[in-house]
C-alpha cells in the first residue's frame, strides 16, 4: 500500500510572520494521507518549531548536494536534516529552467538526501514543444534515469516522483486526470524497467501543476497517481486544508 502524499512547495513565498500565520491558521484532522510543507528555508527553523508536535511534516525546496564548505548561498542537507526535514524536492522545473540545473547535478542532490536519511521528491515533466512534439516519454525516461542513477538499491523504494507537466504549472491549466494517470503508468513501467518492479510498485508518485481543492479528487482517485505536489493553492491554510480534507 503507497501512502498518499500531499505536498505543498511554497516557492519564494511567505515571510516568517506570514508563515507564522499560515501555521496558526492550519488546521486538519490527522488521516492516513501524509501532509507535508516546503517553505523557502528562511521559515524551516519556525515549521520545526510550530508543527513539531502536530503530524504535519516540513521539507526543503533545494539542497546543495555537499555537506558542507566553500559553497557560498547554498544549504547543505546536513543542515536541513538537523531542522527535522523529511523530504527535500529535487529538480523542479523551475530549479532546472531558470538555475540551468542537469539532470547528472540534480541525481547527486537525490543521493545526498538518501545519504542523510531524508526522501528527495523527484521533479520530472515535459515542456509543451516536447508535449507537441511527441517526446513525452523519451524527456521522462531520461530524466527518470538519471534521477535514479545514483541511488542505492535500499533506498529506492521510499524515492517519490513528482510528475509535474511544465505548461500545467501556475498557469490555472492542470492536466486531465486521464492524461496525468497516462504519464504516471508511464513512469511505473519505466520505473519497473530502471529499479525493479518490486521497488517500481512502493515508490509513490504525485501529479502536480494547477492542482486545487476543486480539482484534486480526480487525480487521487487514478490509480497510479498517489498524491499531489501543489504550488500556489498551498499558500493559504483554507485550500490547503481542504485539499487535504478532500482526499
Ligand atoms: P502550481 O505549482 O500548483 O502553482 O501549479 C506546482 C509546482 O510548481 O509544484
Amino acid at each position: 500500500m503507497r501512502t498518499v502524499l500531499i505536498a505543498g512547495n511554497w516557492k519564494m513565498n511567505h515571510t516568517v510572520s506570514e508563515a507564522e500565520h499560515f501555521f496558526k491558521e492550519l488546521k486538519v484532522i490527522k488521516k492516513e494521507a501524509e501532509l507535508l510543507i516546503c517553505p523557502p528555508f528562511t521559515d524551516i527553523p519556525l515549521a520545526r518549531f510550530m508543527l513539531g508536535t502536530s503530524s504535519i511534516k516540513w521539507g526543503a525546496q533545494n539542497v546543495y548536494p555537499e555537506d558542507k564548505g566553500a559553497f557560498t548561498g547554498e544549504v547543505s542537507p546536513v543542515m536541513l536534516k538537523d531542522l527535522g526535514c523529511t523530504y527535500v524536492i529535487c529538480g523542479h522545473s523551475e530549479r532546472r529552467q531558470i538555475f540551468k540545473e542537469s539532470d547528472r547535478f540534480i541525481a547527486e542532490k537525490v543521493k545526498s538526501v538518501f545519504a542523510h536519511d531524508m526522501i528527495p521528491i523527484l521533479c520530472i515533466g515535459e515542456t509543451l514543444e516536447e508535449r507537441d512534439g511527441g517526446q513525452i516519454e523519451e524527456r521522462i525516461f531520461a530524466q527518470l534515469q538519471n534521477g535514479v542513477s545514483g541511488t542505492r538499491k535500499q533506498d529506492t523504494d521510499k524515492l517519490v516522483i513528482a510528475y509535474e507537466p511544465i505548461w500545467a504549472i501556475g498557469t490555472g491549466k492542470a492536466a486531465t486526470a486521464e492524461n496525468a494517470e497516462a504519464v504516471a503508468a508511464f513512469i511505473r513501467h519505466s520505473l519497473e524497467k530502471l529499479v525493479g518492479k518490486k521497488a517500481a510498485g512502493a515508490i509513490r508518485i504525485l501529479y502536480g501543476g494547477s492542482v486545487n481543492p476543486d480539482n484534486v479528487s480526480v487525480f487521487i482517485k487514478e490509480k497510479n497517481i498517489d498524491g499531489v505536489l501543489i504550488g500556489g493553492a498551498s499558500l493559504k491554510a483554507s485550500d490547503f486544508a481542504s485539499i487535504y480534507k478532500k482526499v
